[in-house]
């Protein structure tokens, strides 16, 4: 069965949900992690495709949305569209009372936490290289050369736009993905005590320029 790549349509975003708590748990299954099994997808996919629908891909056949990649060209600026135009509504949803930790081992409370926790703080990192993105993949398309694909597609786009470089953060439990980010030519910027730090320059051709 074929499997495309391409643009976000508003109809894909179901499907990238279900993609996104599929992967949420350092690349493995997170549902039996979120009591609501849309949390993951607020904070890691929704967004994304709301505030900058021309820098979300997907992959698709005919069962549906397999893996996606999210993206922001500037993350000083989406810090601030997410806070006015998503983390705030969200918030009346899912009040902070719910941020406390019930000790039954789910995780909604976490991401509530990062609903309400405000804008970041800028970072040295967003002057060189601005955009970040978030990609996944569901298992039963990985190892094809779907992500490929997809951060093909994100960086021709992210070119187009004049953007000088990205970056993203893995946590140092998935070491497959860091894998991934290596073999396309990202690399460490910093460590973290949850992860790394991986970043892309996208002036120029050469290695750090395109997807080996
Ligand atoms: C990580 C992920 C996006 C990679 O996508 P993919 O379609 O499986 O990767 P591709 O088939 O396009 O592989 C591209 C390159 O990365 C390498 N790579 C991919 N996954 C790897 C792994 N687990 N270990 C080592 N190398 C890996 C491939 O070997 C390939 O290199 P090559 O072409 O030089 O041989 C995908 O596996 C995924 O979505 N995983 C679950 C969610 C996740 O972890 N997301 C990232 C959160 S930070």
């Amino acid at each position: 069965m074929s499997i495309d790549v391409r643009p976000f349509q508003p109809f894909d975003l179901p499907g990238m949900y279900r993609v996104c708590l599929l992967t949420g748990d350092s690349g493995g299954d997170a549902t039996a992690l979120y009591h609501d099994p849309d949390l993951l997808g607020h904070v890691f996919a929704g967004p994304y495709a709301a505030a900058d629908p021309g820098l979300t891909f997907v992959a698709a056949d005919a069962y549906g949305v397999l893996g996606y990649v999210v993206a922001t060209a500037d993350s000083a600026g989406f810090e601030k569209w997410r806070e006015d135009h998503w983390n705030g509504l969200l918030r009346l949803r899912h009040p902070e009372s719910m941020a406390a930790d019930p000790g039954d081992g789910s995780r909604d409370w976490q991401r509530v936490a990062q609903l309400h926790a405000g804008p970041s703080d800028s970072d040295p990192l967003y002057e060189s290289h601005p955009a970040h993105l978030h990609i996944d993949i569901l298992p039963r398309g990985q190892g094809a050369g779907l992500g490929r694909r997809l951060m093909s597609a994100l960086l021709a786009a992210l070119r187009s736009r004049g953007v000088p470089g990205l970056h993203l953060g893995v946590g140092s439990g998935n070491p497959g993905a860091r894998a991934f980010y290596l073999a396309l030519g990202f690399t460490e910027a910093e460590r973290r005590d949850w992860g790394s730090v991986m970043v892309m320059d996208l002036r120029g051709g050469g290695r750090d320029g395109s997807v080996q």
